[in-house]
């Protein structure tokens, strides 16, 4: 039998749907479980957005559409990030993807010959190691422990960027720490980044709708108009409008990288469908009381994730203050045991806990963090403090 090509070796199935795949299986034998595992946003998007699809669908014209996108998508992307106060941008500094996934996949082929480096911080999004291992990069992880509440310092950025990372990768509001940066922090990083012009900057920033106590959502180059000409913006619909199964996403960067993210389109997909161009216009223009209203949501859940992991002695909590994830340090109980079962590490707590108490969380070291776990919760709300019970029975039944 031939072989399969050898980054096939490489590619790994996402770390994530593994346990969220053992949690579904054991509620398929009738155990009760709390999934705080998946980070789907777990509501829908508003009426508006299945009308515009419906209708979309009624006058369905069957053709090929733009590799870009359409032109009502791309101007309502760009509304959207004016208000976000990303301005001066046009449909050619812009291209769609099917989700933000996607998008990062081909601007790391765009942007990294094999053998490059692409430098992000740690914990990072499972896929941006999954990504550069297919692609044959080298990564170059920065350290960033909850004693830093899991942020990257300028110092340490300077750090890197002096080895000349192509690619220098950045999240915000971050997946899995739920943190988000300051304007003063991203302004002081800012102020690095302008200092390396060989380094291409990623901001993947599809949480930027969900930021917390006020906090607002920033970018470098607001800080320093300056990186316009190699930093690429990366959004999505998945997460702030209730669409991760609808798969838009979008860039928004130099036209030299727009133009090859669209040539890459017209090689893989050619185009988004028309149903699904119709319903994201219509999330991205119509009204916004959903997402609204879920980010108010999303602060009072995170309040009480985090107030009872800070309760439990030994738990490391840092609040974030955005996204839906909290990531507490729990490496208090490795070394010790649940009725006889050995706790070594992440992996062994989060399936312990899973077994013993049917509440599936996702290991740190699936985001290169492991001393952690990934509570992600936007599970039901009255959900949410039963889960949360359990997780604190569970520590005081530790032996
Ligand atoms: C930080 C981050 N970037 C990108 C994505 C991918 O989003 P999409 O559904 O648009 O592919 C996710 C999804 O979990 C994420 O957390």
């Amino acid at each position: 039998m031939p072989q399969l090509a050898k980054r096939m070796g490489r590619a790994k199935p996402s770390a994530i749907m593994a346990v969220a795949d053992k949690a579904k299986k054991l509620k398929s034998e009738g155990r009760d479980i709390v999934s705080f595992s998946i980070g789907v946003p777990n509501f829908l998007p508003g009426d508006h957005v299945y009308a515009a699809a419906r209708d979309a669908l009624a006058k369905d014209s069957g053709q090929y559409g733009s590799n870009r996108g359409s032109d009502a998508l791309l101007d309502a992307f760009l509304q959207h990030i004016e208000a976000l106060g990303l301005t001066g941008y046009t449909r050619m500094h812009c291209a769609t993807g099917v989700g933000a996934k996607h998008i990062l996949y081909n601007l790391a082929e765009a942007l990294l010959d094999e053998g490059d480096t692409i430098a992000y911080a740690t914990p990072y999004w499972t896929t941006y190691a999954d990504i550069a291992e297919v692609l044959d990069a080298r990564i170059l992880e920065l350290p960033c422990p909850a004693s830093q509440d899991y942020k990257l310092s300028p110092a340490q950025l300077e750090v890197a960027l002096a080895t000349k990372p192509k690619v220098f990768l950045f999240n915000n509001p971050n997946n899995p720490t739920g943190m988000v940066y300051t304007r003063e922090e991203i302004a002081a990083l800012a102020d690095v980044l302008v200092k390396y012009p060989d380094t291409w900057i990623i901001t993947d920033d599809i949480y930027n709708m969900m930021v917390f106590d006020g906090l607002g959502y920033h970018n470098f180059v607001q800080a320093r108009p300056e990186l316009r000409d190699r930093l690429v913006f990366v959004d999505s619909l998945s997460k702030t409008y209730g669409m991760p199964g609808w798969r838009v996403g979008f860039m928004a960067g130099p036209e030299v990288v727009a133009k090859a993210i669209t040539v890459l389109n017209s090689t893989h997909i050619t185009n988004l469908p028309e149903v699904v161009t119709a319903a994201a216009v219509a999330a991205l223009t119509g009204p916004q009381d959903v997402p609204v209203a879920k980010c108010a949501e999303f602060q009072a859940k995170r309040d009480l994730v985090v107030a009872t992991m800070n309760a439990i002695p030994g738990v490391i909590c840092p609040k974030p203050q955005g996204a839906f994830y909290v990531f507490p340090d729990i490496s208090c109980a490795f070394g010790k045991s649940h009725n006889g079962v050995a706790i070594r590490n992440d992996v062994d707590f989060c399936s312990v806990l899973l077994e013993a108490k049917g509440v599936a969380c996702v290991p740190g070291s699936a985001f290169g963090a492991p001393n952690a776990l990934r509570i992600s919760y936007t599970c039901p709300t009255a959900q949410l403090p039963v889960g949360l019970k359990r997780i604190e029975e569970f520590f005081a039944e530790l032996a």
